[in-house]
């Protein structure tokens, strides 16, 4: 069976259960200076200022923060250094790809730790202290190498979204197109139909149920083709400052979406603004209250929230009370073609997230297994009466 990922890069560097092991005899010694050497990590961090932006907890995140290192520390010395252990540095590493913090820092800060670890081994003076600096280089240089797998990774999947978007934006365009006047045509002939049945359609409800039918799924192709068009349109936003609660009215109105259905966004504050393309944003809106709706099979309830992450971006929450999405589909929800719906084009999220990355900002869908949250930051704009606030 070939190698995982993490065997190959332990026989790159030469790391063997000598090295775990020497790494074992190191922890006693370096144990007492974790906390200098926690410390020292977080004072390089808020010296510099664009490292620094990334703490956005301030004191409360920096103590937090430094425990985890402590643990980080910990594990690094004590292994084991197996597949779980490559399994949760990977998920650290996401965790800073998340927040989108540079890759050049995990270089530097990488170094900081190398740096103050040689330290420890020089001041002691132990008589294997040339195979502990070996170890220590070798552990480090794999987890730095983790680290940047997680950003190549992040990198190679936003880079398939793109190149999926543009050969599907070609096709769109063209079909969009041929599509859109023969519906055109169905539905003045449907309207005309109904003119000349008159009253006696309703009299006749086979003949309205079919009616009915038919104009409900014109309207479904017609969304599908505006979706197609306005993937291939890629429209840079026109951004002005749009009152969010009018804007969740007007989605709301625009899904069309079944009696079973309520919308509630009292809690977002009347006169909340964000600095949105208010077209764009709607088709945003309309898609996850449409999405919400077929995972609620009709019944059930949208909340729209919102709050202030950080003094720089509103954060929506559109929350349905569904069954949730499952671990499978998490992480494809974003792709274009990816559904998990019998009927769905697999376009509406990867238009969300293309709307929002235009934007600026994000759309991710938060951890939990109760319900879907979609959570979408947008930056803000600085207003005149922040000062004052
Ligand atoms: C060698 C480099 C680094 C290591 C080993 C490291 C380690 C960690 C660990 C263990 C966590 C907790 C992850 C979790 O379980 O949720 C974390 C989160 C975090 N790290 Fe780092 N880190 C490194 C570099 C940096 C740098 C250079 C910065 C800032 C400039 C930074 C900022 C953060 C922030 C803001 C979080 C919290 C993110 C969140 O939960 O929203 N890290 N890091």
């Amino acid at each position: 069976m070939p190698g995982t990922l993490f065997d190959g890069l332990k026989q790159y560097v030469g790391f063997t259960a000598a090295t775990s092991a020497a790494l074992a005899r190191l922890h006693p010694i370096a144990r007492p200076r974790f906390g200098a050497i926690v410390d020292d990590f977080y004072e390089a961090i808020e010296a510099h200022p664009e490292a620094r932006v990334a703490i956005t907890g301030g004191p409360a995140q920096i103590a937090r923060l430094k425990q985890t290192l402590t643990a980080w520390l910990d594990r690094l010395l004590l292994g084991p250094h197996d597949e779980d252990y490559y399994a949760l540095r990977a998920r650290i590493g996401r965790v800073h790809v998340r927040i989108d913090l540079p890759q050049a820092f995990m270089f530097t800060a990488m170094n900081r730790i190398r740096l103050r670890l040689m330290e420890v081994i020089g001041a002691h003076r132990p008589p294997d202290a040339d195979l502990l600096l070996h170890a220590v280089n070798q552990i480090l240089d794999l987890e730095l190498a983790i680290m940047l797998e997680t950003y190549r990774e992040d990198l190679t999947a936003k880079q398939r979204g793109a190149e999926r978007l543009a050969t599907i934006g070609h096709f769109a365009a063209s079909i969009g197109h041929e599509l859109r006047n023969p519906l055109a045509v169905m539905e003045s002939s449907l309207f005309l139909l109904r003119q000349h049945l008159g009253p006696d359609t309703a009299a006749r409800a086979e003949v309205a149920k079919h009616l009915d039918r038919l104009s409900g799924e014109i309207v479904r192709a017609n969304k599908t083709i505006h979706d197609l068009l306005d993937l291939a349109r890629n429209r840079p936003p026109q951004r002005t400052a749009t009152r969010l609660r009018p804007l969740v009215d007007s989605a709301e109105a625009a899904s069309l979406l079944p009696p079973g259905i309520r919308v509630k966004a009292a809690a977002v504050p009347p006169e909340l603004t964000i600095d949105v393309d208010a077209d764009q944003f709607r088709q945003v809106l309309i898609n996850l209250f449409t999405n919400a709706t077929h995972a609620m099979s009709g019944r059930g309830t949208i909340q729209v929230m919102a709050d202030m992450p950080t003094p720089h971006a509103i954060r929506i929450h559109v929350q349905d009370d569904g069954p949730g999405i499952g671990a499978e589909a998490r992480q494809h929800l974003f792709e274009a073609l990816f559904t998990t719906k019998a009927k769905g084009t697999g376009l509406g999220l990867a238009l969300c997230r293309r709307i929002l990355e235009a934007h600026g900002g994000t759309i991710e869908l938060a951890p939990g297994d109760r319900g879907a949250t979609f959570l979408l930051t947008v930056p803000r704009e600085p207003r005149p009466d922040d000062a004052a606030a």
